[in-house]
């Protein structure tokens, strides 16, 4: 399988008055027409590790690294330009928090289709029908409605639906999803899963899939990575996860309530200064 893309040694730092945080310390990983995903606590690097694939790290991070590599395409060296043009078209990223990702004073209609049409060529009546499309695979029940609304006017998890759609209506290459179904309920939750497990499917999309949740993404991913402190402690194919070595790891797992099991009392994760090493 060739690689979409491949991350070796990616550093993220942020200097500040009382020193340099690290965010991401040394990430290495190569991603296929996969679904990877990557878990791990508050504070791990999960979002940061995204966003500086996508191009998206905050104004004073520094990031380096000795790969990073998208299609061919080095990242590191691309200019600002080259990158805005692949943002959006053939690497989007849904953001945690939709609420700062959409631009609060225009429709959301015209939101997707300005998206749409600063990555193809197509005409205003026909990106107009592509985001109603996307609206509808998406699950909004009224696109027509929905698409005249701006993004306040919408829930939290209808705005996250509306993030997702706005990310895929070009048609991306690689998906990097932050967290993209914590504000839905569980059936919409699947009804979202089951729209990018189609485009990673049926188009080949990459995708990588950033979730507190061991157990969501155990179950919908092919592979995981685990991060802790900024570092993968360890990378496993979702399907052997039970097999995990790393006491991180083990920790995560032993702390997932089983539906119908006896109530224990819920562990407490047990965390060592040597796993940052
Ligand atoms: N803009 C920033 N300036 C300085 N430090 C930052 C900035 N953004 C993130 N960090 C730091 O980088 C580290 C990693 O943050 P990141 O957002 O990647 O974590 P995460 O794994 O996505 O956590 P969560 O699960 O809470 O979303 C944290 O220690 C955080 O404080
Ligand atoms: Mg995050």
């Amino acid at each position: 399988m060739s690689a979409l893309l491949t991350v070796e040694d990616l550093r993220v730092t942020f200097p500040t008055r009382t020193g340099i945080i690290e965010a991401v310390r040394g990430v290495s990983f190569t991603l296929g027409r996969e679904r990877l995903g990557i878990v791990g606590e508050s504070g791990s690097g999960k979002s940061q590790t995204g966003r500086a694939i996508m191009g998206l790290t905050p104004e004073h991070g520094v990031i380096t690294a000795k790969r990073l590599d998208f299609n061919g395409i080095d990242l590191l060296k691309a200019s600002k330009a080259e990158r805005r043009a692949l943002r959006g078209k053939r690497i989007a990223m849904v953001l945690q928090d939709p609420k700062y990702s959409l631009n609060p004073v225009m429709t959301i209609g015209r939101q997707i289709v300005e998206t749409l049409r600063a990555h193809e060529p197509v005409s205003k009546a026909e990106a107009r029908r592509r985001a109603l499309d996307m609206l509808a695979a998406v699950q909004i029940r009224d696109p027509e409605r929905v698409f005249d609304l701006y993004p306040h006017e919408v829930s939290g998890g209808m705005g996250q639906r509306v993030m997702i759609a706005m990310m895929l209506v070009a048609g991306p290459e690689l998906l990097i999803a932050d967290e993209p179904t914590s504000a839905l309920d569980v059936t919409v939750q699947l009804e979202v899963l089951a729209i990018l497990n189609r485009l990673v499917a049926e188009r080949g999309m990459g995708l990588i899939f950033i979730s507190h949740d061991l157990r969501l993404v155990s179950s919908f991913c092919d592979r995981v990575i685990v991060m802790y402190a900024g570092r993968i402690v360890e990378e496993l194919p979702a399907a052997r996860l039970a097999e995990a070595e790393h006491p991180y790891t083990r920790g995560l797992l032993n702390c997932m309530p089983e539906i119908g099991a006896d109530r224990h009392p819920l562990p407490v994760l047990e965390r060592k200064a040597e796993w940052k090493e």
